[in-house]
């Protein structure tokens, strides 16, 4: 057995290392993600030659600390996404946002933003890039971007290569994927990557969601913030809800995941329906 196998993360070292992560990220970690947090450690620890986390928390601390938190934030989070994750909200952008939106920005030649701002490995912000395209496809309107964000500089890397596994698309209807991609062949067989003009409305940034100005345009006609929320604590989610819809245009959505609610928030959005706020 490699010798940091057995290695243990002391409960100070833990603390150490939760209290980095959430003033970093807001990412909250319980009592209950020790062993986990270890077990996504010990290959860091190997990497960087250190035989303790309590040395690992030192670093975390030094004058390159920054960086190291960042990595060690990526190291934990959850990165799990997939195109269409949660259809009905991309049915709903189809059916009631994008008829209400876009006749009114055509009229004054505004294009339409939508931002996917815990983007992970780019699908969110792809499957909206797919949506919108299709939904334009017979109309004049010529203008319109997705904004892709996410803290992680490795999801981000990803998703701006826009390369799939050919399994990562079963979600995509088949005359979407053949519109949308391109399947690899020879050696990238298996593989199917976004083509270049869908590609060419996506931008991608790094954004903390807690950082205090966002690099985007606005005003955002959508956002979509999911699956993101539940590992932030009340006071932070509540916080964040407030800068996004400060992105949105009147009568703009917010749009978090199922499992996520602004249930016992304070915020300005109404419920539209599940996981869909809208500004007055
Ligand atoms: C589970 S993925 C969600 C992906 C996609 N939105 C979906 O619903 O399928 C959560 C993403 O949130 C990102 N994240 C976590 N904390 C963040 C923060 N403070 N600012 C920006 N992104 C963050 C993680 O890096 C991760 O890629």
């Amino acid at each position: 057995m490699h010798p940091l196998l057995s290695v243990p993360m002391s409960a100070s070292a833990y603390r150490t290392l939760a209290a980095l992560v959430y003033e970093h990220s807001r990412i909250r970690l319980g009592p209950d993600k020790q062993s986990l947090v270890a077990n996504r450690l010990r290959s860091r620890l190997r990497a960087l030659g250190l035989d303790s986390f309590d040395a690992y928390c030192e670093r975390c601390q030094s004058s390159v600390g920054e960086d190291e938190i960042e990595q060690l934030v990526d190291l934990i989070s959850t990165n799990h996404t997939r195109f269409f994750r949660e259809p009905e909200h991309f049915t709903h952008l189809t059916h009631r946002i994008l008829p209400e939106w876009i006749p009114r920005l055509e009229a004054d030649g505004t294009p339409f933003r939508v931002w996917s701002a815990a983007t992970a490995s780019g699908e969110e912000a792809y499957t909206l890039a797919v949506v919108v395209s299709e939904f334009l496809r017979l109309r004049v309107m010529a203008d319109w971007r997705v904004e892709a964000s996410d803290i992680s500089r490795r999801m981000l890397a990803r998703a701006e290569k826009g390369i799939y596994r050919m399994e990562d698309v079963g979600m995509v209807p088949p005359e979407l994927l053949r519109r949308y991609f391109q399947k690899g062949v020879a050696s990238r067989q298996g593989a199917c990557r976004i083509r270049p003009e869908l590609r060419a409305h996506v931008r991608f940034h790094r954004i903390n969601l807690f950082q205090s100005e966002y690099p985007v345009d606005r005003p955002q006609h959508v956002i979509f913030c999911r699956n993101v929320m539940i590992y932030f604590d009340p006071p932070s989610r509540a916080s964040l809800v407030r800068a996004l819809s400060a992105c949105l245009a009147p009568g703009g959505y917010l749009v978090v995941g199922h499992s996520e609610s602004l249930l016992g928030l304070r915020h300005d959005l109404e419920a539209v329906r599940q996981g869909i706020y809208r500004k007055p």
